[in-house]
Protein backbone atom coordinates (compact mmCIF):
# COMPACT_ATOMS: atom_id res chain seq x y z
CA UNK A 1 0.00 0.00 0.00
CA UNK A 2 1.21 3.35 -1.15
CA UNK A 3 1.25 6.70 1.28
CA UNK A 4 -1.77 8.27 -1.27
CA UNK A 5 -3.97 5.47 -0.37
CA UNK A 6 -4.50 7.35 3.17
CA UNK A 7 -4.75 10.66 1.80
CA UNK A 8 -8.15 11.69 2.18
CA UNK A 9 -9.27 14.02 -0.85
CA UNK A 10 -13.56 14.31 -0.06
CA UNK A 11 -13.42 18.21 0.98
CA UNK A 12 -17.13 18.90 2.23
CA UNK A 13 -17.65 18.32 5.42
CA UNK A 14 -21.34 18.34 6.29
CA UNK A 15 -21.56 17.32 9.80
CA UNK A 16 -21.64 20.00 12.53
CA UNK A 17 -20.49 18.49 15.92
CA UNK A 18 -19.89 15.07 17.16
CA UNK A 19 -17.75 13.12 19.96
CA UNK A 20 -15.99 10.10 19.94
CA UNK A 21 -14.02 8.33 22.95
CA UNK A 22 -11.37 5.75 22.43
CA UNK A 23 -9.06 3.76 24.75
CA UNK A 24 -5.64 2.74 23.25
CA UNK A 25 -2.87 0.58 25.49
CA UNK A 26 1.21 1.21 26.14
CA UNK A 27 3.07 -1.42 24.34
CA UNK A 28 6.76 -2.92 25.37
CA UNK A 29 9.06 -3.94 22.63
CA UNK A 30 10.85 -7.28 22.55
CA UNK A 31 12.99 -6.39 19.44
CA UNK A 32 13.59 -2.23 19.56
CA UNK A 33 13.20 0.59 17.37
CA UNK A 34 15.76 2.86 17.99
CA UNK A 35 17.26 4.89 15.32
CA UNK A 36 14.64 6.61 12.33
CA UNK A 37 14.63 8.13 8.98
CA UNK A 38 12.65 11.04 7.31
CA UNK A 39 9.12 10.76 7.96
CA UNK A 40 8.87 8.52 10.70
CA UNK A 41 10.44 5.57 9.40
CA UNK A 42 12.43 2.98 11.27
CA UNK A 43 15.66 1.44 10.43
CA UNK A 44 14.45 -1.48 11.55
CA UNK A 45 11.40 -3.62 12.09
CA UNK A 46 10.65 -4.00 15.53
CA UNK A 47 8.11 -6.48 17.22
CA UNK A 48 6.14 -5.67 20.74
CA UNK A 49 3.92 -7.38 23.22
CA UNK A 50 0.25 -4.98 23.50
CA UNK A 51 0.02 -4.57 27.34
CA UNK A 52 -3.43 -4.41 28.87
CA UNK A 53 -3.23 -1.88 32.23
CA UNK A 54 -1.46 0.68 31.12
CA UNK A 55 -3.85 3.06 28.34
CA UNK A 56 -4.86 6.37 28.03
CA UNK A 57 -8.57 7.55 27.21
CA UNK A 58 -8.89 10.04 24.98
CA UNK A 59 -12.32 11.77 24.06
CA UNK A 60 -12.09 13.91 21.04
CA UNK A 61 -15.54 16.36 20.80
CA UNK A 62 -15.46 18.23 17.50
CA UNK A 63 -17.40 21.30 16.53
CA UNK A 64 -18.02 23.08 13.22
CA UNK A 65 -16.21 26.30 13.20
CA UNK A 66 -17.64 29.08 11.56
CA UNK A 67 -15.29 30.49 10.17
CA UNK A 68 -12.75 27.96 8.53
CA UNK A 69 -8.56 29.69 9.01
CA UNK A 70 -5.24 27.89 7.93
CA UNK A 71 -4.42 27.04 11.65
CA UNK A 72 -5.99 24.41 14.09
CA UNK A 73 -8.24 25.12 16.61
CA UNK A 74 -8.08 23.13 20.02
CA UNK A 75 -7.75 22.79 23.48
CA UNK A 76 -5.69 19.80 25.74
CA UNK A 77 -7.85 19.11 28.83
CA UNK A 78 -4.96 16.03 30.51
CA UNK A 79 -6.43 14.84 33.84
CA UNK A 80 -9.08 17.09 33.95
CA UNK A 81 -6.44 20.55 33.57
CA UNK A 82 -5.73 22.37 30.61
CA UNK A 83 -2.03 21.07 29.51
CA UNK A 84 0.15 23.13 27.34
CA UNK A 85 2.94 21.09 27.07
CA UNK A 86 0.74 18.43 25.10
CA UNK A 87 -0.92 21.08 23.49
CA UNK A 88 2.20 21.35 21.66
CA UNK A 89 2.95 18.11 21.09
CA UNK A 90 -0.49 17.86 19.47
CA UNK A 91 0.18 20.88 16.97
CA UNK A 92 2.88 19.26 15.87
CA UNK A 93 1.21 15.55 15.09
CA UNK A 94 -1.89 17.17 13.65
CA UNK A 95 0.73 19.41 11.05
CA UNK A 96 2.47 15.97 10.03
CA UNK A 97 -1.10 14.34 9.31
CA UNK A 98 -2.76 17.14 8.03
CA UNK A 99 -2.81 16.29 4.24
CA UNK A 100 -4.22 12.43 5.63
CA UNK A 101 -6.97 14.18 7.50
CA UNK A 102 -7.70 17.63 6.42
CA UNK A 103 -10.94 17.93 8.23
CA UNK A 104 -9.53 18.35 11.33
CA UNK A 105 -8.94 22.55 10.41
CA UNK A 106 -12.78 22.56 9.80
CA UNK A 107 -13.25 21.80 13.12
CA UNK A 108 -12.53 23.09 16.78
CA UNK A 109 -11.44 20.47 18.43
CA UNK A 110 -11.66 19.43 22.61
CA UNK A 111 -9.15 16.92 23.31
CA UNK A 112 -10.11 15.25 27.18
CA UNK A 113 -7.59 12.85 27.59
CA UNK A 114 -6.19 10.66 31.00
CA UNK A 115 -4.04 7.90 31.82
CA UNK A 116 -4.69 4.85 33.57
CA UNK A 117 -1.37 4.75 34.95
CA UNK A 118 -0.08 7.30 37.35
CA UNK A 119 1.84 10.57 36.09
CA UNK A 120 4.93 11.27 35.22
CA UNK A 121 5.47 7.27 36.26
CA UNK A 122 8.89 7.44 33.68
CA UNK A 123 6.28 5.26 31.52
CA UNK A 124 6.39 6.38 27.77
CA UNK A 125 2.26 7.85 27.51
CA UNK A 126 3.49 8.99 23.81
CA UNK A 127 2.73 5.05 22.58
CA UNK A 128 -0.79 4.95 24.51
CA UNK A 129 -1.80 8.86 23.94
CA UNK A 130 -1.11 9.35 20.28
CA UNK A 131 -2.68 5.94 19.00
CA UNK A 132 -6.23 6.72 20.88
CA UNK A 133 -5.82 10.25 19.03
CA UNK A 134 -5.32 8.76 15.96
CA UNK A 135 -8.08 6.18 16.26
CA UNK A 136 -10.28 9.50 17.59
CA UNK A 137 -9.05 10.97 14.19
CA UNK A 138 -10.08 8.04 12.32
CA UNK A 139 -13.39 7.90 13.85
CA UNK A 140 -13.81 11.18 12.58
CA UNK A 141 -13.22 10.48 8.78
CA UNK A 142 -15.41 7.44 9.29
CA UNK A 143 -18.33 10.03 10.02
CA UNK A 144 -17.62 11.81 6.71
CA UNK A 145 -16.79 8.47 4.96
CA UNK A 146 -19.38 5.60 6.27
CA UNK A 147 -17.89 3.27 3.90
CA UNK A 148 -14.58 3.20 5.46
CA UNK A 149 -13.60 -0.61 5.83
CA UNK A 150 -12.67 -2.01 9.26
CA UNK A 151 -9.19 -3.22 7.62
CA UNK A 152 -8.24 0.06 6.17
CA UNK A 153 -9.59 1.98 9.17
CA UNK A 154 -7.33 0.10 11.65
CA UNK A 155 -4.51 0.35 9.13
CA UNK A 156 -4.79 4.36 8.47
CA UNK A 157 -5.04 4.56 12.25
CA UNK A 158 -1.99 2.52 13.20
CA UNK A 159 0.02 4.96 10.10
CA UNK A 160 -1.31 8.19 11.49
CA UNK A 161 -0.04 6.93 15.03
CA UNK A 162 3.14 6.52 13.84
CA UNK A 163 3.39 9.85 12.26
CA UNK A 164 2.49 11.00 15.90
CA UNK A 165 5.34 8.51 17.68
CA UNK A 166 6.53 5.32 16.40
CA UNK A 167 6.23 3.02 18.63
CA UNK A 168 2.14 4.17 18.85
CA UNK A 169 1.97 2.22 15.62
CA UNK A 170 2.01 -0.87 17.67
CA UNK A 171 -0.45 -0.16 20.27
CA UNK A 172 -3.41 -0.39 17.94
CA UNK A 173 -3.87 -4.01 18.23
CA UNK A 174 -2.87 -6.94 19.99
CA UNK A 175 -1.23 -9.45 21.57
CA UNK A 176 1.94 -9.24 19.10
CA UNK A 177 2.38 -6.61 16.54
CA UNK A 178 5.23 -5.72 14.54
CA UNK A 179 6.39 -2.61 12.92
CA UNK A 180 8.52 -2.55 9.80
CA UNK A 181 9.57 -4.14 6.51
CA UNK A 182 10.73 -7.30 7.31
CA UNK A 183 11.43 -10.33 4.51
CA UNK A 184 10.23 -13.31 6.91
CA UNK A 185 7.34 -11.27 8.15
CA UNK A 186 4.14 -11.67 6.00
CA UNK A 187 2.46 -7.83 5.15
CA UNK A 188 4.86 -6.45 7.73
CA UNK A 189 5.53 -2.52 6.43
CA UNK A 190 7.08 0.67 7.47
CA UNK A 191 4.08 2.67 7.28
CA UNK A 192 1.73 0.85 10.09
CA UNK A 193 2.19 -1.73 12.52
CA UNK A 194 0.86 -5.06 11.63
CA UNK A 195 -0.65 -8.28 14.11
CA UNK A 196 1.86 -10.62 14.10
CA UNK A 197 0.58 -12.98 11.60
CA UNK A 198 2.39 -16.18 12.38
CA UNK A 199 2.08 -18.81 14.84
CA UNK A 200 2.30 -17.94 18.51
CA UNK A 201 3.00 -21.03 21.03
CA UNK A 202 0.84 -21.19 24.16
CA UNK A 203 3.50 -20.52 26.43
CA UNK A 204 3.12 -16.98 25.50
CA UNK A 205 -0.90 -16.41 26.30
CA UNK A 206 -1.42 -14.47 29.38
CA UNK A 207 2.41 -13.45 29.65
CA UNK A 208 2.66 -11.02 32.75
CA UNK A 209 4.91 -8.12 32.31
CA UNK A 210 5.70 -6.11 35.86
CA UNK A 211 6.63 -2.66 35.19
CA UNK A 212 8.87 -1.90 38.45
CA UNK A 213 9.00 1.81 38.79
CA UNK A 214 12.64 2.87 39.55
CA UNK A 215 12.79 6.98 38.95
CA UNK A 216 9.48 8.38 37.86
CA UNK A 217 11.43 11.58 36.99
CA UNK A 218 11.25 13.66 33.53
CA UNK A 219 14.25 11.47 31.06
CA UNK A 220 17.08 13.41 30.55
CA UNK A 221 17.30 12.92 26.94
CA UNK A 222 13.93 12.29 25.08
CA UNK A 223 13.21 8.85 22.72
CA UNK A 224 13.28 11.50 19.94
CA UNK A 225 17.23 12.99 20.64
CA UNK A 226 18.24 9.45 21.44
CA UNK A 227 16.89 8.37 17.83
CA UNK A 228 18.57 11.09 15.93
CA UNK A 229 21.98 10.05 17.97
CA UNK A 230 21.73 7.13 15.71
CA UNK A 231 22.62 8.98 12.49
CA UNK A 232 26.51 8.57 11.86
CA UNK A 233 26.61 6.27 15.39
CA UNK A 234 29.87 3.92 14.96
CA UNK A 235 27.68 0.90 15.15
CA UNK A 236 24.32 2.00 13.56
CA UNK A 237 24.47 -0.49 10.98
CA UNK A 238 25.82 -3.44 13.14
CA UNK A 239 22.62 -2.98 15.25
CA UNK A 240 20.02 -2.34 12.48
CA UNK A 241 21.16 -5.76 10.91
CA UNK A 242 20.88 -7.29 14.49
CA UNK A 243 17.69 -5.96 14.93
CA UNK A 244 16.59 -7.88 11.90
CA UNK A 245 17.89 -10.69 12.64
CA UNK A 246 16.24 -10.94 15.80
CA UNK A 247 13.28 -10.80 14.10
CA UNK A 248 13.95 -13.95 12.70
CA UNK A 249 15.13 -16.16 15.63
CA UNK A 250 12.25 -14.42 17.55
CA UNK A 251 9.75 -15.95 15.09
CA UNK A 252 11.11 -19.23 15.63
CA UNK A 253 10.98 -18.99 19.15
CA UNK A 254 7.74 -17.56 19.54
CA UNK A 255 6.50 -20.94 17.40
CA UNK A 256 8.45 -23.57 19.32
CA UNK A 257 8.29 -21.74 22.85
CA UNK A 258 11.49 -21.90 23.87
CA UNK A 259 11.61 -19.66 27.24
CA UNK A 260 15.28 -19.55 27.66
CA UNK A 261 15.82 -18.51 24.07
CA UNK A 262 12.38 -16.10 24.09
CA UNK A 263 14.44 -14.63 27.70
CA UNK A 264 18.39 -14.50 26.11
CA UNK A 265 16.84 -12.28 23.36
CA UNK A 266 14.70 -9.96 24.88
CA UNK A 267 17.67 -9.51 27.50
CA UNK A 268 20.30 -8.69 25.29
CA UNK A 269 18.27 -6.24 22.97
CA UNK A 270 17.37 -4.39 25.97
CA UNK A 271 20.83 -4.31 27.33
CA UNK A 272 22.08 -3.68 23.42
CA UNK A 273 19.42 -0.85 23.35
CA UNK A 274 21.87 1.09 26.73
CA UNK A 275 24.45 0.01 25.00
CA UNK A 276 23.50 2.45 21.82
CA UNK A 277 22.64 5.29 24.32
CA UNK A 278 26.05 5.13 25.83
CA UNK A 279 28.04 4.55 22.88
CA UNK A 280 26.21 7.74 21.06
CA UNK A 281 28.24 11.40 20.98
CA UNK A 282 27.21 12.76 23.24
CA UNK A 283 26.46 9.39 25.27
CA UNK A 284 24.25 9.20 27.79
CA UNK A 285 22.86 6.58 30.80
CA UNK A 286 19.44 6.25 31.32
CA UNK A 287 19.65 2.84 34.06
CA UNK A 288 19.80 3.96 37.58
CA UNK A 289 21.90 2.03 40.04
CA UNK A 290 18.35 0.35 41.07
CA UNK A 291 17.85 -0.95 37.82
CA UNK A 292 21.19 -2.69 38.19
CA UNK A 293 20.50 -3.88 41.50
CA UNK A 294 16.79 -5.81 40.17
CA UNK A 295 18.74 -6.66 37.01
CA UNK A 296 21.13 -8.72 39.28
CA UNK A 297 18.78 -9.88 41.84
CA UNK A 298 16.74 -11.31 38.81
CA UNK A 299 19.41 -13.40 37.30
CA UNK A 300 20.56 -14.56 40.45
CA UNK A 301 17.10 -15.81 41.36
CA UNK A 302 16.67 -17.35 37.57
CA UNK A 303 19.69 -19.25 38.64
CA UNK A 304 18.61 -20.29 41.79
CA UNK A 305 14.99 -21.85 40.76
CA UNK A 306 15.63 -22.10 36.67
CA UNK A 307 12.16 -20.26 36.65
CA UNK A 308 11.46 -18.42 33.32
CA UNK A 309 11.80 -15.08 34.93
CA UNK A 310 13.43 -12.11 32.03
CA UNK A 311 13.35 -8.55 31.82
CA UNK A 312 13.36 -5.89 29.17
CA UNK A 313 13.82 -1.90 29.42
CA UNK A 314 12.58 0.88 27.27
CA UNK A 315 14.60 3.97 26.78
CA UNK A 316 14.40 4.70 30.60
CA UNK A 317 15.61 3.36 33.86
CA UNK A 318 12.43 1.26 34.88
CA UNK A 319 12.27 -2.95 34.51
CA UNK A 320 9.44 -4.32 32.80
CA UNK A 321 9.62 -7.93 34.22
CA UNK A 322 8.51 -10.67 32.11
CA UNK A 323 7.23 -14.34 32.84
CA UNK A 324 4.74 -17.07 32.04
CA UNK A 325 1.18 -17.28 33.55
CA UNK A 326 1.99 -20.99 34.51
CA UNK A 327 4.86 -19.33 37.04
CA UNK A 328 3.29 -16.33 38.07
CA UNK A 329 2.49 -17.49 41.44
CA UNK A 330 5.95 -17.56 42.61
CA UNK A 331 7.52 -14.71 40.18
CA UNK A 332 5.21 -12.16 41.27
CA UNK A 333 5.85 -13.99 45.41
CA UNK A 334 9.70 -13.07 44.35
CA UNK A 335 9.06 -9.43 42.68
CA UNK A 336 6.77 -8.26 45.87
CA UNK A 337 9.17 -9.31 48.66
CA UNK A 338 12.63 -8.81 47.15
CA UNK A 339 12.36 -6.21 44.35
CA UNK A 340 9.62 -3.78 45.57
CA UNK A 341 12.51 -2.46 47.70
CA UNK A 342 14.21 -1.32 44.73
CA UNK A 343 11.38 0.89 43.03
CA UNK A 344 10.97 4.56 43.79
CA UNK A 345 8.10 5.26 46.86
CA UNK A 346 7.53 1.05 46.54
CA UNK A 347 5.53 1.79 43.05
CA UNK A 348 4.92 -1.01 40.60
CA UNK A 349 2.31 -1.85 37.97
CA UNK A 350 1.24 -5.45 37.29
CA UNK A 351 0.37 -5.27 33.89
CA UNK A 352 -0.17 -8.25 30.83
CA UNK A 353 -0.25 -8.99 27.57
CA UNK A 354 -3.42 -7.32 26.24
CA UNK A 355 -5.47 -7.13 23.15
CA UNK A 356 -5.39 -3.52 21.91
CA UNK A 357 -7.66 -0.53 21.48
CA UNK A 358 -11.19 -0.16 22.35
CA UNK A 359 -14.45 2.29 21.24
CA UNK A 360 -15.52 3.10 24.57
C1 LIG B 1 13.09 2.48 23.28
O1 LIG B 1 8.33 5.72 19.63
O2 LIG B 1 9.00 7.03 21.68
O3 LIG B 1 10.72 2.48 23.42
O4 LIG B 1 9.09 7.93 17.16
O5 LIG B 1 10.53 9.62 18.30
O6 LIG B 1 8.21 9.17 19.16
P1 LIG B 1 9.45 8.61 18.47
O7 LIG B 1 10.07 7.53 19.45
P2 LIG B 1 9.39 6.43 20.37
O8 LIG B 1 10.63 5.44 20.59
C2 LIG B 1 10.48 4.25 21.30
C3 LIG B 1 11.79 3.67 21.61
C4 LIG B 1 11.79 2.46 22.51
C5 LIG B 1 11.79 1.16 21.70
C6 LIG B 1 10.49 0.71 21.11
O9 LIG B 1 9.40 0.99 21.67
O10 LIG B 1 10.57 0.00 20.09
Amino acid sequence: MTISQFIYTKDTYNIKEGFTNWSSPSNIALVKYWGKKENQIPENASISFTLDACKTITKLTYKKREVISDDFSFDVIFEGKSNESFKSKIETFFKRIEVYSPFLKAYHLTIETSNTFPHSSGIASSASGMSALALCVMSMEKQFNPNVSESFFIQKASFLARLGSGSACRSLEGDLVVWGNHKNIEGSSDLFGVKYPHEVHQNFKNYHDTILLVDKGEKQVSSTVGHNLMYNHPFAQQRFKQAEDNITRLKTILKSGDLKQFIALIESEALTLHAMMMTSMPYFILMKPNTLEIINKIWAFRKETNLNIGFTLDAGANVHILYPENEAKQIYEFISTELVAYCQNGHYICDRIGFGAKQL
